[in-house]
């Protein structure tokens, strides 16, 4: 069974702006947030049968929400996230401590390396992908390779509204991977197409990545996404996987969606 941890939307709001998405005259409506999140979890639980395990909020720390960034956990080990913007910082101490009660190996960077967990480090068995340049550092990755004893390649995020990797590309249980093409500079393309064959890659439409159509849940031929994405729906059907589609509209005025608020355990 896969396990997923969350966090209760109970404080999130925008609070600061840290990526384009965020404005701060656009605010979340807390009963629509709790609502959306609530129907994720269902979806995630009911439907799919994940086990989903719970960090509880913290008043002051809107973005605790998106679990992804907590750090990134395999194979017993957890690595805490290293947040770039200060206004992130103080969520590190409490993904350290939940990861310390939960029986994780933790394993500390470096403070002055940034790296925001599995928001940019994502992949599949045996190759992962490290995103850099607009929170993470690629120095980072040096580090979680040795730590992991995984292969990682590193690719750089050159659009300011797809800044964690996992908001432009999403490893899929089958081998596939939904992409944005326009995220990446072209070496980083170049790095993707040279790594996964031309048949298992999927690139979304430019509109559909706006909408965080990359930002997806995926497990056994299970995919959560956001609305609004139709082509990419149907380009994961085509493929033989079971698209959900959920509203999640609060938190992309974050600058978030479902793969966000949610961390894989294992
Ligand atoms: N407001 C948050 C930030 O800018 C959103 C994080 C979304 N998380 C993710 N894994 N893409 O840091």
């Amino acid at each position: 069974m896969s396990r997923l941890l969350m966090c209760r939307p109970d404080y999130f709001g925008i609070e600061y702006e840290i990526n384009p998405w965020m404005r701060i005259s656009n605010a979340s409506n807390p009963t629509t947030c709790q609502a959306q999140w609530q129907a994720l979890v269902h979806v995630l639980e009911e439907d799919i049968g994940v086990k989903v395990e719970y960090i509880e909020p913290v008043h002051g720390l809107p973005d605790l929400v998106f679990t992804a960034n907590a750090g990134i956990v395999a194979r017993g080990k957890a690595v805490p996230s290293r947040f770039r913007h200060p206004e992130r910082r103080r969520e590190e101490q409490y993904f350290e401590q939940w990861f310390e009660r939960h029986g994780y190996e933790v394993v500390r960077l470096d403070p002055d390396l940034y790296f925001e967990g599995a928001g940019d480090l994502l992949g599949f068995a045996d190759v992962w992908f490290g995103g850099y340049r607009q929170r993470s550092d690629v120095r980072a990755y040096t580090v979680l390779t040795e730590i992991f004893h995984k292969e990682i390649l590193p690719l750089e995020l050159i659009n300011p509204k797809f800044y964690h990797l996992d908001t432009c590309f999403c490893p899929l249980s089958g081998g596939d991977v939904l992409y944005f093409p326009g995220a990446f500079d072209s070496y980083a393309q170049t790095v993707i197409e040279a790594r996964i064959e031309s048949t298992r890659r999927v690139p979304v439409p430019s509109v559909e990545a706006e909408r965080f159509a990359c930002n997806a849940v995926c497990v056994g031929r299970h995919v959560v996404l956001p609305t609004g994405c139709p082509e990419t729906t149907k380009l994961l059907e085509g493929k033989g996987y079971l698209p959900h589609q959920l509203e999640l509209d609060e938190f992309l005025k974050a600058g978030g969606s479902a793969k966000c608020l949610t961390l894989a355990l294992d």
